[in-house]
């Protein structure tokens, strides 16, 4: 009797098609831990993954952005950070915010993965060991940044807590938001390395789980943050698709097989789409149009003019990270796992559909140019800073500021000017595609799906050692099932069709 390896390379010898352009399948070894971190150390990042107790006003955490059944983001374009309630495209302002998060909650399946030397949708966090810092990592805390951070993952998870629009705060509402907004982000992370070590369910998890920590006071937030790293590392895997099956010698259906081909040939995808992760880690230009706020970079005043706020509109990408030209609008290459779970899509979530993200990519300029601006969740309150002699309140817009406010997510893309010069920077050639051939690619990213990614509720744990009811909350059926992390690796061999996320995610409102 033949062994299913045989069988397996037989198939693929039938098969044929651009063996040679297709990667290798993802190893242990790929990942950080060699995928298996210390479960002591996995279960305490768990906690704090879900646990608000990091943001300033222990109102929002990690997940809350990043959800397990929700594609490990929030399914809406552009998310509403501290300061809102529920969950995924239900999270409304509860309290006044100061603005939206100007980006795409990134996915994270797969963060895990060594080749991930850089972190954000500009890179602006990456490994430099040339560059001088102590920390061996180039990032916006600079020579902040602690020695001893081992990887880019690790390194990242000290940045949330120090937005004031994610998970800080504002200046005036707690001690952790004052530091942030003196940019003493050291207290920042000292601040909050106090709160967990004063919890004594905290502290005794991190004296077990770390070697250097001996009492609570020994407790750092990079410690904090080595923990979140190595469950996002192991908890986020994903590489049991189909397409994982594909890469074993499992054939695909015609369809599916003609997308990979045009994937792999003519459509040119894998030109940046490449390698396990379907990434090659660089930024590219593809005339993505701009919706949202921005960063407050580039040079254009036509807004502040316009509105009389100081605020610039435009989001640059790569080029405020290394000030290149040819990095202008340029956002890394995102990883196509589970693509089909991770919507809206690109920087900003300015498709709503798979297909017109994928159209994007045909004629990026022609794409660009006719492109209706996305819905973005309301902001039902808009607070503004007031500073006077005894401190800093905040203060509802009126009905005249906030339409003056509200004009900034359109501004860039109204700005016919603005608008040209994100065409000009692209650097994506058109490519002539049939609509057939267009669903025979759609048909190709859904064998991207791993269907254990589709609803990893299981992963919310039901207490936190703070004592706060851990985000996202989802119904109780959501957090019955566990499917065994020990479990053989089968990887699924046949077409089926996807279970459907069981939790609507929808969260408590009156939560906070
Ligand atoms: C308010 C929503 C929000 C919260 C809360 C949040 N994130 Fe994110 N996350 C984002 C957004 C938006 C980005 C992309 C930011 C950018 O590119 O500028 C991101 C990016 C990331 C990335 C980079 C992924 C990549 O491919 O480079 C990681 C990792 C990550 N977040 C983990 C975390 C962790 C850990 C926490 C908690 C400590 C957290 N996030 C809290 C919204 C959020
Ligand atoms: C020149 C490099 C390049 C090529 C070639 C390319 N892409 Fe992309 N792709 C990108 C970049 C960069 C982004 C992110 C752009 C942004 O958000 O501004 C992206 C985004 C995407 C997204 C959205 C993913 C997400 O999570 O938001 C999909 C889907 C996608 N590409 C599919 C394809 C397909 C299918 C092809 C072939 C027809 C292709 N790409 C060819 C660079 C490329």
């Amino acid at each position: 009797m033949k062994s299913p390896l045989t069988i397996a390379l037989l198939l693929t010898s039938c098969i044929g098609a651009h063996a040679a352009d297709l990667p290798n399948p993802l190893n242990d070894v790929d990942f950080l831990w060699n995928g298996t971190p210390d479960p002591k150390l996995y279960e305490l990042g768990r906690s704090l993954f879900f646990d608000p107790v990091l943001s300033g006003n222990q109102n929002i955490a990690c997940a809350t952005c990043h959800d397990p059944a929700r594609g490990t983001g929030d399914g809406v374009a552009l998310s509403i950070g501290e300061g809102g309630s529920g969950f995924g495209p239900e999270r409304v302002t509860q309290d006044g915010v100061i603005g939206r998060v100007p980006r795409n909650a990134q996915p994270l399946y797969n963060i895990g993965a060594r080749a991930y030397t850089s972190m954000f949708h500009d890179g602006r966090l990456e490994l430099d060991h040339m560059g001088g810092f102590p920390s061996r990592l180039r990032s916006p805390a600079k020579e902040q940044l602690p020695e001893g951070l081992d990887n880019a993952l690790t390194a990242q998870a000290m940045f949330p807590v120090l937005s004031a629009v994610e998970m800080a705060g504002q200046p005036g509402e707690n001690p952790v938001a004052d530091a942030v907004s003196k940019r003493d982000f050291k207290q920042a992370w000292r601040l909050l390395a106090g709160r967990l070590a004063a919890n004594p369910d905290y502290a005794q998890q991190f004296v077990t789980a770390f070697g250097d920590i001996e009492a609570a006071d020994d407790i750092r937030f990079d410690h904090a943050a080595t923990a979140i790293a190595a469950f996002e590392t192991a908890a986020f895997r994903s590489d049991w698709s189909r397409f994982d099956a594909r890469l074993a010698g499992w054939p695909m259906t015609a369809d599916e097989e003609a997308g990979l081909d045009l994937f792999y040939g003519k459509a040119g995808c894998s030109s940046c789409h490449s390698g396990p992760l379907l990434t090659d880690h660089r930024f590219h230009a593809i005339a993505v149009p701009q919706i949202g706020p921005g960063k407050d970079q580039g040079s254009d005043g036509s807004y502040a003019a316009h509105s009389g706020y100081p605020h610039r509109v435009e989001d640059q990408g790569r080029f405020n990270v290394t000030g290149e030209q040819a990095d202008l609008y340029a956002f890394r290459t995102p990883s196509l796992r589970n693509v089909a779970l991770t919507g809206p899509w690109g920087h900003n979530g300015a498709f709503a559909s798979l297909e017109d993200m994928v159209r994007h990519h045909l004629d990026a300029v022609a794409s660009l140019a006719s492109y209706t601006p996305a819905e973005l969740p309301p902001l039902d309150a808009v607070i503004q800073p007031v500073r006077s002699r005894t401190g800093v309140s905040y203060l509802a817009l009126s009905p005249m500021q906030r339409g003056a406010y509200d004009l900034r997510d359109i501004w860039v893309h109204s700005s016919e000017r603005l608008r040209n010069e994100i065409a000009r920077a692209n650097t994506l050639a058109p490519v002539n595609l049939s609509d057939e051939e267009v669903s025979s690619i759609l048909a190709f990213l859904k064998t991207l799906t791993d269907p254990t990614a589709v609803d990893r509720s299981y992963l919310v744990p039901t207490v936190l050692p703070s004592g706060l009811p851990p985000q996202p909350g989802h119904d109780d059926a959501c957090l019955t099932d566990v499917p065994s992390l020990a479990g053989e690796r089968v990887l699924p061999g046949k077409a089926e069709e996807l279970p459907e996320p069981r939790c609507d995610g929808r969260g408590d409102k009156t939560r906070r």
